[in-house]
Parts: structure tokens; sequence; C-alpha cells
């Protein structure tokens, strides 16, 4: 039987989860994958810590180069820029495919990574850096690859939504919401990112560029997060049968004197900021840390993806789904194209950020 060998690069919250599938699941694992998925070593900084799940010692390694140099599949949780960019593109010069769970990096550096992944034939997958457990990424890249995307609105950070929540159902201070965050799992290593929009502009960056067929980058995404928005934002909001959620918007918007491509006059405009909504708004109802992404197409019309969109297994789960669809294709003999970009629209700015609805 083939025999596909997978480095594991970080090993944090979702990291050491993905080690613990590997091994606990390694036989229906190799059944789906027509491969089995071997766990070659995981690469950390430091082999001795304690991890959240106990995991044989001899697996660890400092040496992630040597690692990817053995490996026919690379998976990436290490988080920020470097070392995971240059390592990333290591691992796809050689001829691996890479699953990553890497928001931040993918928003800034996507383009350059998936040029490189295709020139070599090798797969680059991320369905773990957008709304953790929910698949959003391959429902907007292959089953509405027919449609016309015209707006997307995520609840796509669980920490700030956590937050807000918090804040809404129980009337709890900001920080003590925050600190349990933290504890659940849910915030970045750095929470100012969750707090002041950063991992959601990320996420909107990637939505927006799947969605309308354009490179988007962090740096045309409008930002504010929630780290302004009081007790008694929120109260008012309720007495007006209103919640207030940090929202991912992304949407078609027409520009007048006319866009480069297609239906002449599109543009995009991408933004992060606290909205207030409806409380019947779908969106309203997401509660707690879940993630929804609510995506509106001229055919299919409106559709919401709910989930787990943070935390360890649910994150683990979206990258163990592109582990095993990479390693049939991978098995197969033909990984797939990225084709993220097909068309440059411009980017609209919005001069006053709408906070409604
Ligand atoms: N810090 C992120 C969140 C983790 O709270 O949603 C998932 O990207």
């Amino acid at each position: 039987p083939k025999v596909l060998k997978v480095a594991l690069l970080g090993c944090g919250t979702v990291g050491s989860q993905v080690a613990r599938i590997l091994l606990e699941d390694a036989d229906a694992l190799a059944a789906r994958a027509g491969a089995r998925l071997t766990l070659a070593g995981i690469a950390v900084r430091n082999p001795d810590a304690t991890r959240d799940v106990e995991l044989p010692r001899e697996l660890f390694t400092a040496d992630a180069e040597g690692l990817i140099d053995g490996a026919d599949l690379v998976i990436e949780l290490m988080g920020g820029i470097e070392p995971a960019r240059t390592l990333i593109l290591r691992a796809v010069r050689n001829g691996a495919s890479v699953v990553t769970g890497n928001k931040a990096l993918l928003a800034q550096e996507g383009p350059a990574l998936f040029e490189e992944a295709d020139k070599n034939n090798a797969e680059l997958s991320f369905e773990a850096a957008v709304a953790g457990a929910i698949p959003i990424i391959r429902p907007i890249r292959e089953s509405l690859s027919g449609d016309r995307i015209t707006r997307v609105l995520g609840i796509v950070n669980g920490t700030t939504n956590y937050i807000l929540d918090q804040m809404d159902s129980t009337g709890a201070a900001f920080a003590d919401a925050l600190a349990e965050a933290q504890r659940l799992g849910y915030a970045e290593a750095d929470p100012t990112a969750d707090v002041e929009g950063h991992d959601a502009a990320a996420k909107a960056a990637l939505l927006a560029t799947l969605a309308f067929h354009t490179p988007v980058s962090l740096d045309d995404v409008r930002c504010q997060g929630i780290a302004q928005v009081t007790a008694e934002d929120i109260a008012a909001a309720k007495d007006s049968g209103l919640v207030i959620k940090l929202l991912a918007i992304a949407e078609l918007v027409s520009v007048g004197e006319g866009g480069t491509e297609g239906r002449g006059g599109e543009g995009v405009s991408v933004r992060v900021h606290p909205t207030l909504l409806p409380r019947e708004h779908p969106l309203s109802a997401v509660r707690g840390a879940f993630n929804a992404v609510f995506v509106e197409a001229e055919n299919a019309g409106e559709l919401m993806f709910y989930g787990a969109g943070a935390g360890g297994r649910p994150t683990a789960s979206a990258v163990m789904g592109d582990l095993v669809s990479t390693a049939r294709r991978v098995v197969a003999g033909a990984p797939g194209r990225t084709d993220t970009a097909t068309r440059v629209l411009p980017i609209v700015g919005v001069d006053a950020v709408t906070t409604s609805y």
C-alpha cells in the first residue's frame, strides 16, 4: 500500500490535535485517502515543551528543514509570517503539497505562495484559515464556482463574538470575557489580533479573494475592532431590537467609471467593523465563540455556513479534511491548481464606515 509521509510544523492548540487524529485514526484515514498518512515528525521550537496532548517524544524535532525535505505532505500550523513563509516555500519547491491554517500569512503573501505552489505542481490548501471547522473555502471555490457571489458577511472571529455575546447576554465585563476566551483556546497568541479585528480582516481578505476572483490583501481591508464597544452601546442596541456583531463584510459594488474586466463598473469593498444587526438576522443568532458566514449569490440566493470557528479540535477537523483531499489527488498524480484570482477589480474604500446592516 502507498505511504505518504506527513511533516507537521507547529504543535500548539490545533497542531497537537492534528497529531492526535493522525495517530488515532490512521486506519480510517488511510482507507479514505488511498494511502497511509504516516506522521514523520513534528517540528517545534522546543521539542521538550509540554503539549496539550500527550504525544511520543521521538516525533519531535527542532529541524524543520530536515523534516520537510523527507516529506510528501506538509502541514503548517506555526502561525505568523516567518519562518512559516520560508518553510512553506521550501516544501512546495520540493514538490510537497501543503495544508495550512495561517490566515495572516496568506492574507499578506498568498499570491506569491500560490504561484510558487502551482509552478511546482504542489497544492496549497487552507480551509482551516477561515472560520475553523466550517467548510467555507471549498464551497466558495468549488461549489459556487458556477455562480456569481455578490456579498459575503461573516462572523469569523470566535474570540470577539464570544466577548460581545457575553457582554450582551450576561453583562460580563470585556476583560473577563476575553480571559475566558483565552482559557478556552479561542484567542490568538496575542489577543490584540482578535480584539482589533486584524484576525477577522485577514480572513475577510481571503474570503473576498476567493468570492470575487480578484486579489485582496490585508492592506485593502478597512478594519475597526471591538475595543471601543461599551456596555452602554450594547444595552442601547438591545433596547432597539439590535445586536452588535463584529462583521467581516466583502461585497461587489459599482464604481461608476468602470471596472477592468467582465461586467463593467464593478469594484470590491472589504471591511471589518462592529455592526448593528436586527435581532431577526440569521447572523444575530450566532452565539458564543461560534462563527458563521452568510453568502449571497446571484443564483443560489442566500446561504449560511455555521459552526465552531476556533479551538483545537474543530480547526484540526478542517486541516484533516484538506489533508485527506490533497492526499487523494497526490495518489492520483493530479494535484489541483489554486487559481484564486483570475481578474483584477478595483478596491473601493468606504469613506464613512457604515455601522448598521
Ligand atoms: N483567534 C481566532 C478566533 C482563532 O478567535 O476566532 C481562529 O482563527
